[in-house]
């Protein structure tokens, strides 16, 4: 897919969210969330649900917990516009309730969309219910700050998935809000990983069916990464140059 097809295809998920009305969080909603951010990006963060500030703004992560999301992200010299951000409903549950089940599962195939069109390298969940859909059956004290890959069906067709803290509860707790520190370093070396994984494999599938498929995977040459198609928007060996905001900010 080309960026412009990327493009048209989350703001035709983005259209379709905002006139959906396929669970009950339709009727309490102000505006839906679908989510924002760099269409070329590498990496998507995925939380749980819009709350009051979300409501009232249509965006992703504007209150509390983005604020520190921000804070999270510059820590390792990324900015909120380089990455992805979404949840796993996409409309405010009352009061701020933990979403259901039901709409859980209802919300699914936005999500599911959105990881195919963004063919993440990195999809980092955050808090108990985003880890719920991404690491099933896992605790998120005992996983977070670990990664593994990402079942397709997800939507993510080749993803490590890094968990973490829901920043609300981090908010709450200061040994989360330390821990949150401490997984989100581990970010940029994940994701260096899964590009590596990712380029072997791409050089597996463009290698001659004749030539033994081992050579092609060698994560040593160096040349077979250098030839892979990264999308290398994030940068992780030195924090991106200050941007105009502004500008950069793409809504979907
Ligand atoms: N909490 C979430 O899970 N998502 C948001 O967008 C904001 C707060
Ligand atoms: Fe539709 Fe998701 Fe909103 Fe429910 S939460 S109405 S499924 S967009």
């Amino acid at each position: 897919m080309t960026r412009d097809e990327r493009l048209a295809a989350l703001e035709q998920i983005a259209n379709e969210v905002r006139a959906c009305s396929a669970c009950r969080l339709a009727g309490g909603r102000t505006r839906a969330v679908p989510g924002e951010g760099d269409a070329d990006t590498e990496v998507i963060f995925v939380g749980e649900g819009p709350g009051f500030n979300e409501d009232r703004e249509g965006r992703p992560f504007v209150g509390r917990a983005g604020g520190l999301l921000v804070r999270l992200l510059g820590s390792i010299g990324w900015q909120r516009d380089a990455v992805f951000i979404t949840n796993v409903v996409k409309c405010r549950p009352p009061d701020n309730r933990d979403p259901e089940p039901d709409e859980i599962a209802a919300c699914a195939p936005y999500l599911r969309r959105q990881l195919e069109v963004l063919d993440p390298a990195v999809v980092v969940t955050l808090g108990r219910h985003s880890m719920g859909t991404f690491m099933p059956g896992s605790r998120i004290g005992q996983v977070h700050g670990t990664a593994r890959q990402a079942d397709p069906t997800t939507g993510a067709r080749d993803a490590t998935v890094l968990a973490m803290y829901h920043p609300a509860a981090a908010l709450r707790t200061p040994a989360l809000e330390r821990e949150s520190y401490e997984d989100i370093a581990r970010l940029p070396g994940v994701l260096q990983r899964s590009r590596d994984r990712r380029a072997g494999i791409a050089a597996v599938a463009a290698a001659p069916s004749a030539e033994p498929a081992a050579d092609a995977v060698a994560p040593s040459t160096g040349v077979v990464a250098a030839q892979a198609p990264l999308g290398a928007s994030i940068q992780t060996a030195e924090p991106p140059a200050p941007a105009d905001v502004g500008s950069q900010l793409t809504l979907f």
